[in-house]
């Protein structure tokens, strides 16, 4: 701190903030007014939303503890709300922004963490496949389409892609179980895909894709079974046209994902399983930008051999929690 003489509050126990003669700084407990944490905390009513009640002591303490320790300014304030606000102005149903901030932020692969944790301490078996992060570019109601079929819409020469998706075309197939002893398979579970083309752009961000190109669900048969064509993934950088992607930069840091396939996967009495799988070949996949990455969900693409639709192949299993 400088020697810059400033009052931080109008209450009676607001302190100065100047440096000691001896040029040590005071610590936040003794510069500023500790009293106002607790009179905003006191401030919640006996009606409050439990959990609301619960929470937002520690959410208080730590906001302003961290406005204190870093001496958090008027205009810089102002600017962490202005970047919000700018999440929200940019946000529709086809962009989630302020999750994308989040997500460069580790706040989602955290919360997903939690939830994992708690799921799994309540579980007995344990064994079900790890989760992984939504990510703001999932869309419901993706076409409902025959095991078999493929993902990839209007393939043609004239796609400025096309060459790139003829040599990444893949096949899928895997089974979704039951992470139940003894594993058994699910029959009638839906399993839900979505990843970008090979210009690393999902098909809401990109004009000249079809509406839902590159997403689709498909459910399992008696064995719990599913299969599909797809693309194998590329890394791709999360907008860099909105906020999330201009605070990146003034961090320093790359905007880029390692290439991965979303999936979403449901089973009649099972727990939903939002998961990602990861390309092991991938330059970023130990530095996905949004610190999704888990080692269990890592998967080796195969050459695959006499099928003119796919270049490779990958077997995946899912494993569903009973409820
Ligand atoms: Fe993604």
């Amino acid at each position: 701190m400088g020697q810059t003489q400033t009052r931080v509050s109008s209450s009676d126990s607001a302190v100065d903030v100047s440096s000691n003669f001896d040029g040590i700084d005071d610590g936040p407990e003794k510069k500023y007014d500790l009293t106002l944490t607790d009179k905003v905390i006191a401030a919640t009513g006996p009606n409050a939303l439990p959990r609301l009640a619960q929470i937002m002591p520690s959410l208080i303490r730590h906001l302003h503890d961290f406005a204190r320790e870093v001496d958090l300014t008027v205009d810089e304030w102002t600017a962490g709300v202005e970047l919000i606000n700018e999440c929200g102005r940019m946000s529709d149903d086809k962009r989630n922004e302020t999750m994308l901030l989040c997500d460069i932020l580790g706040l989602e692969t955290l919360v997903d963490e939690v939830t994992a944790h708690m799921v799994s301490a309540a579980s007995a078996s344990g064994a079900s496949t790890p989760t992984s992060i939504l990510g703001p570019f999932y869309r419901p109601n993706a076409p409902l389409l025959p095991n078999g079929a493929s993902i990839v819409q209007d393939l043609t020469p004239s796609v400025p892609w096309y060459d790139e998706a003829v040599a990444s075309s893949a096949y899928i197939t895997g089974r979704v179980m039951s992470s139940s002893n003894p594993s058994t398979p699910i029959r009638n579970a839906i399993v839900d895909v979505w990843h970008t083309a090979p210009n690393g752009l999902y098909e809401q961000q990109d004009p000249e894709q079809p509406d839902m190109n590159l997403r689709g669900r498909f459910k399992t048969d008696g064995d719990g079974r599913f299969a599909f064509y797809c693309l194998r993934p590329v890394a791709y950088p999360i907008p860099d046209d909105g906020p999330a992607g201009k605070f990146l930069a003034l961090l320093d840091r790359h905007p880029y994902r390692p290439g991965h396939i979303h999936f979403i996967v449901s089973g009649p009495g099972h727990r939903t399983l939002t998961t990602q799988i990861f390309d092991d070949c991938d330059e970023y996949i130990t530095k996905d930008s949004v610190f999704a990455v888990k080692d269990e969900l890592v998967v080796r693409f195969e050459p695959r051999e006499g099928d003119s639709q796919a270049q490779w192949s990958l077997e995946y299993d899912f494993s569903l929690e009973p409820v």
